[in-house]
Order: structure tokens, then sequence, then C-alpha cells
């Protein structure tokens, strides 16, 4: 008899919503983590504790330039760096302790240490050696190295290091213009630092709808970020508290260095199977590191499951949480679903930047006949009173079936904004079901709905 009916090996937001979920359909369920705390990445390292730092300094940044003119004087608050990382902490525990307490609540048990499969149906932890009839691999992501940088979490640093620095830097270089470095170097520009993005492309977060990622750069080149577009990151060079960036422009070849007190490494993500003993199980891999699996998240070795960061698909925390949910209901004999065209992504700068489905580049591509309607927030009463009109909401529809297609935000609350256009999608909605949706006022959700009406007729305030 096997000791339980799912092992789940990482319990970052694949692994801990597949727990619960298995545990709620009535499996014997233990969840093995590696790290002192639940959570994973996303609740540790990722996440939380990004959206805390980007919390406190957007607050900081709005008592400095909006408060005067909405008749709130006084002196603007400074930076208590040690305060503000206290304060991250105590939302990272806060959460990672929840998780705790959820599983205590369902029943779930934790198997502190480090996981290997020594065969289906087995995980070793330490010198135990635990049976169960199914196993999930959540062991989620790392950061992927990049050639000539060297990482030493202090100067040379990835997220992980840039979320707890030991002062804010006078000059800190990112490296790639993707969600990371856009969110966390907002962070810290917003805190006084001089911050340079070095990016590879000649636009910001790539698979962006262009429009809106050129709008992006714009208004964060406004908030006081500097770009170096098309540059290709050559090396970098520490000392104990400076280094050195070399990176040589695309168009002409030509080798340019920065300064900086700290360098943040953000090129993107990788799946992390360290350990696991994947290649003695023969367990099959795609060709860019990913675990491969079926429509039901299993592997080529029956039994063992996978999901979130380490398959195929955006790196992203809902997503793994979607799949553990499915992957449990399938082990259960359900039939656990994911809608994989129907993911939104957000990225929690200010304003916020929010999409889902199709854009104008993945259409065109198609060849496929559709419609734009875009709404500016400056013709949004709500956004201009909270001083923020700059930006759009750009509904994409069917030409012919007026079929919301897909959606891109980028303005107040957009994370916010995007779910009612997934709800929509899922529902086959059209552009004209949105538009004949009455929204409260004064809401940002007008624009969503104004833009819907620029798909048929027009929108009112423009
Ligand atoms: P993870 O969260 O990476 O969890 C995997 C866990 O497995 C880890 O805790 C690890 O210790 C454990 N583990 C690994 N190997 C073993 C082993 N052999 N034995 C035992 N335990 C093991 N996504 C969003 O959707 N929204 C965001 O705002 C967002 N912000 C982010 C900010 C940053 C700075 C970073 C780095 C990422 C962010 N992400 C965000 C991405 C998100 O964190 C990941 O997509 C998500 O955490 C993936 O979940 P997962 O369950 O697959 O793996
Ligand atoms: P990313 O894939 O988002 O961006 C990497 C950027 O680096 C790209 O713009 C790329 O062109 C650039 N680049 C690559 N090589 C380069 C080089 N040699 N020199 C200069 N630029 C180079 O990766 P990032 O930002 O590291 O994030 C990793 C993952 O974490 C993402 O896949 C994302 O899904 C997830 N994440 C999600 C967040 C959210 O949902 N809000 C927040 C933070 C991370």
């Amino acid at each position: 008899m096997s000791d339980y009916d799912l092992i789940i090996i990482g319990s970052g937001p694949g692994g801990y919503v597949a727990a619960i979920r298995a545990a709620q359909l009535g499996m014997k369920v233990a969840c093995v983590e590696g790290r002192e705390t639940l959570g994973g990445t996303c609740l540790n390292v990722g996440c939380i504790p990004s959206k805390a730092l980007l919390h406190a300094s957007h607050m900081l940044h709005e008592a400095e330039h909006n408060f005067a003119e909405m008749g709130l004087k006084g002196k603007s608050p400074s930076v208590d760096w040690p305060q503000m990382l206290k304060y991250k902490q105590s939302t990272v525990d806060t959460n990672t302790k929840g998780i705790e307490f959820l599983f205590k609540k369902n029943k779930v048990d934790w198997i502190k240490g480090w996981a290997t499969i020594p065969e289906a149906g087995k995980v070793k932890v330490g010198d135990d050696i635990h049976s169960a009839k199914n196993i999930i691999i959540a062991t989620g992501s790392e950061p992927a190295p990049l050639n000539g940088v060297e990482i030493d979490e202090k100067v040379v640093v990835t997220s992980t290091g840039a979320l707890a620095l030991g002062k804010v830097p006078k000059k800190m270089v990112v490296i790639g213009a993707g969600v990371i470095g856009l969110e966390l170097g907002s962070v810290y520009s917003r805190l006084g630092t001089e911050v340079t993005v070095v990016e590879f492309l000649d636009h910001v977060t790539p698979g962006m709808d262009a429009e809106v990622s050129r709008q992006l750069q714009k208004m964060l080149t406004k908030q006081g970020l500097n770009f170096v577009m098309g540059a290709a990151v050559q090396k970098t060079e520490a000392s104990k508290s400076k280094a050195k960036v070399t990176y040589k422009l695309r168009k002409d070849d030509s080798e340019h260095v920065l300064d900086a007190d700290v360098v943040l490494l953000s090129t993107g993500r990788r799946p992390y199977v360290d350990g696991l003993g994947l290649d003695a199980l023969n367990v099959a891999m795609t060709e860019r590191g990913q675990i491969a699996v079926n429509d039901k998240w299993e592997t080529s070795v029956k039994g063992i499951y996978a999901i979130g960061d380490v398959i195929e698909g955006p790196m992203l925390a809902h997503k793994a949480e979607d799949e553990g949910m499915a992957a449990a209901e399938s082990i259960a004999g359900q039939h656990g679903h994911v809608n994989y065209s129907l993911i939104p992504g957000v990225i929690y700068t200010h304003p916020e930047v929010a999409n889902v489905g199709e854009t104008e580049e993945t259409l065109k591509a198609a060849g496929r006949a559709y419609k734009v309607g875009k709404f500016s927030f400056m013709g949004n009463a709500r956004a201009k009173a909270n001083f923020a009109g700059d930006g759009f909401v750009k509904l994409l529809a069917d030409k012919d079936t007026d079929r919301i297609l897909g959606c891109h935000i980028i303005g107040p609350a957009a994370g916010e904004l995007i779910h009612e256009i997934c709800v929509a999608m899922e529902f086959g909605a059209s552009a004209q079901d949105l538009a004949m949706t009455c929204h409260a006022h004064p809401t940002f959700s007008e624009a969503v709905r104004e833009a819907a009406l620029a798909c048929g007729d027009g929108a009112i305030h423009m």
C-alpha cells in the first residue's frame, strides 16, 4: 500500500494549489518543499515581495508628484529602506504562513527537504523513501544565466538579490527590458536610483502588442528610466561595491561601458529540475529543457506529472495554479481543464499593463480580418481625477462576427480591468455584448466599455 495517493514536489503556486485541490477531492496528499517556507518563488522571492516594493515606491511617487496638486501640502516622505524591507518581509511571511495554515486545514503533509524520484511511485527526501500512487513535479524555475555575467547576488544580482539589497543604489544597470527588469527597475527609479535598462531588441517586453510596448517605454522614460535599445551585453566586471557593464550596439557593433553600483540580470528564467533524477527515469524533455507533458499533464513516465514553470507555456503564477487544479482533477478521474488561449498577463508598473488573447501582430500574421476599438483614459472621468489619463484600452474583435479576440490595456488598474475581458471571451462574447452591458460611473471600467463601443458605432466620450 502507498503512503500517499499523491506526492507533490515543490510548494509554489502550482504545487500548493494542486495539493489543496487533491485533498479536497479526497486524496491523501503530501507536498515536499526544500525551502524553509512554503509558497515557492512566487510568495518568497517573486510576485509577492516585488508587489510590496512596487506598492511602497508607488506611494512615494504619488506623494512626490501628485499630492501638492490635490492640496496635500507638506514635506514628501523620505525612504527608510530597512523598514521598507521589513514591510516587504512581513507581507511575504503572512502569505507563506497562510499556505501552512491551508495545508493543515486540508490535511496536506509538508515533507521538509529536497526530493529525488528514485523510481516511479517513490519520492526520496533525506534518508526517507515515501511511496505514492502519483507524483506531481512542480519545481518551478530559476534565473537563466548569461555568458560573461557572473552573479554574486550583492553587486551583480538576479531578482532575488534585487529584492534584498543592503541599500538603495545610486546607479543601477538592468539587463533585459522584460517584466522583471521593468518592474524592479521602476521600484529603484522611484526610490531615487539612476536606472539604465539595456535591451537586446528594439522594443521592451517582447510578445506584447507593439503599440502598448511603445507607450510603456515612453511613459517609463518620462518617469526617469533610461533605455539603451538594440544592445547586446557582452560582460560584467564587478568589484566589492561597483560594476562595469560592457555592451555592443547591434546597429554598428560599437562597444560601450556603463558604471553601476548594482547590475540586475533579468533576461529570462529556465525550468528548475536539478537533483530530481529525471535522466535516470527517462522522463522526456522538450528542446528548451522543459518537462514534456500530455494534455493531462502526465510526463512520458506513467504516474509522474508536471506543472507550472517547469513545463511549457508562460511562466506565470496563475498559469501554474490553473495547471495545479486541473492536474489534481485529472488524477482524481475528473476532466481537468486549462484554457491556454485565455491566460492574462499583467505588468505591475505604473501605469499597469495587461493583455489577453491575440495581438494585432498575431492576427495579421494569421491573416485574420479584425477591427480595433480603442479608447483613451483621457476620456475617462475617474482616470482624469486620479492623474491617470495617460494610457488606453484596445479591444480587438473579429471583423465579421464581432467576437472579441483580444484586449490590451495600459492604464490605471489594468490588471483588474482585464478580467472582464477574460470572462467575456470565455463565454464567446462579442464586442457588442460588452458595449450593451451597463458599467457603473465613474469607474475605470467604463473605458473598457467605451473601447467595445468603439468597435461598433463609436465611443461616446471620445
Ligand atoms: P515555483 O513558485 O518556482 O515553486 C517551486 C518550488 O519548488 C520552490 O519553492 C522550490 O524550492 C521547490 N523545489 C524545487 N526543487 C525541489 C526539490 N527537488 N525538492 C523539494 N522542493 C523543490 N508571476 C505572476 O503571475 N505574477 C507576478 O506578479 C509575478 N512576479 C514575479 C516576480 C519575480 C521577481 C519573479 C522571479 C517571478 C514572478 N512571477 C510572477 C513568476 C512566478 O513566480 C512563477 O511563474 C511561479 O512561481 C511558478 O510557480 P511554480 O509552482 O511552477 O514554481
Ligand atoms: P523576460 O523574458 O520577461 O524578459 C527578458 C528580456 O531580456 C527580453 O526583453 C529579452 O529581449 C532581453 N534580453 C535577452 N537577452 C539579452 C541580452 N543579452 N542583453 C540584453 N537584453 C537581453 O524575462 P524576465 O524579465 O527575466 O522574467 C522572467 C519570467 O518571470 C517571465 O517569463 C515572466 O513571465 C515572469 N515574471 C512575471 C511577472 C508578472 O507577471 N508581472 C513579473 C516578473 C516576472
